[in-house]
């Protein structure tokens, strides 16, 4: 029995115009979209209007993305719906207790196609005139074993101290603040970067706008992006975060995580970097499924 003064039949009328044809997981994907955006419609009496309104957004989401610009990631990202989706993800991974190092979102600057570099290579080549260099290093490790894993790729991309990734940036050097790293025989990885720092996500297209239209700030805390892969293991794409970050309790697209707040220490003797981060990635063995 309905329970508002709509047409009742509307809602499974839609759903059920879904052919044989469609595979199952999509039909309960469609079937839940469906019902909650009709709920949604129904509790908010939507006008048209605002339905419009809505409509020209992810248009306006669509119209702003290229290859360098993941706009409708975006608009996911600052209403949490990425962090919401890593979370699922990597709840269920740690309910089967395969995700010792926590997971966080991918984000829109990422590139596919980062060059490798060696193992102690600056990646700062377009160095800001504030940045505090950082000497970052650790191992990457089997987490069942705690044995080290020899020939992992660990890649890293972060923001100048201008608040912006290489690619949104016409001042810095292609793949600036980006790079592969393969570990050593010790499952080493090490290279010098910056100390991030808080950037605004950009507020120039539909996501900055929802943002304003919420009242919300656009800044991110400092952070460190890493994906780290290794031949048998699961990928794991996370990031890091300075611990003394102010923004770190209100991420503008909410993917903190206390296990991933870091400490950047003081470092002696070194004329490259005056800080050092030292950060080592556990990462599971993946369990074959027989195509499944
Ligand atoms: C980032 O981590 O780079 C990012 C994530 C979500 C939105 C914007 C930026
Ligand atoms: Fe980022």
């Amino acid at each position: 029995m309905a329970t508002h003064r709509f047409d009742p039949n509307f809602t499974d009328n839609v759903i059920n115009s879904m052919g044989p044809k469609t595979s199952p997981r999509l039909r309960q994907l469609m079937t839940g979209l469906i019902r909650h955006v009709h709920d949604f419609a129904r509790e908010n009496e939507l006008t048209v209007d605002e339905w419009m309104e809505g409509v020209k957004l992810l248009n306006w989401a669509g119209q702003m993305s290229d290859d360098k610009r993941n706009e409708g990631q975006l608009v996911c990202d600052v209403i949490g719906l990425e962090s919401l989706v890593d979370e699922i993800t990597f709840t269920l991974a740690d309910e089967a207790k395969d995700a010792p190092t926590a997971t966080a979102i991918l984000g829109p600057f990422f590139r596919a196609d980062t060059p490798y570099r060696e193992n102690g290579a600056d990646i700062v080549v377009t160095k800001p005139s504030d940045g505090e260099m950082t000497f970052m290093h650790g191992r990457i490790m089997d987490f069942t074993t705690q044995k080290p894993l020899v020939g992992a790729t660990v890649e890293v991309w972060q923001a100048s101290t201008n608040g912006l990734y290489e690619q949104q940036d016409p001042v810095q050097t292609e793949f600036n603040l980006r790079g592969k790293f393969k570990t050593d025989a010790d499952g080493r990885y090490y290279f010098y970067c910056l100390r991030p720092t808080p950037y605004p996500v950009p507020g120039d297209g539909p996501a900055g706008k929802l943002l304003d239209l919420m009242d919300r700030h656009p800044f991110r805390p400092a952070h460190i992006h890493i994906m780290a892969t290794c031949e048998g293991y699961r990928p794991l794409t996370t990031q890091i975060f300075d611990r003394k970050d102010k923004y770190l309790d209100n991420d503008s697209v909410f993917a903190v995580k206390d296990s991933l707040v870091v400490d950047f220490v003081p470092r002696e003797g070194d004329a490259q970097a005056g800080l050092e981060l030292n950060y080592d990635v556990k990462l599971v063995a993946d369990v074959p499924t027989n195509g499944v």
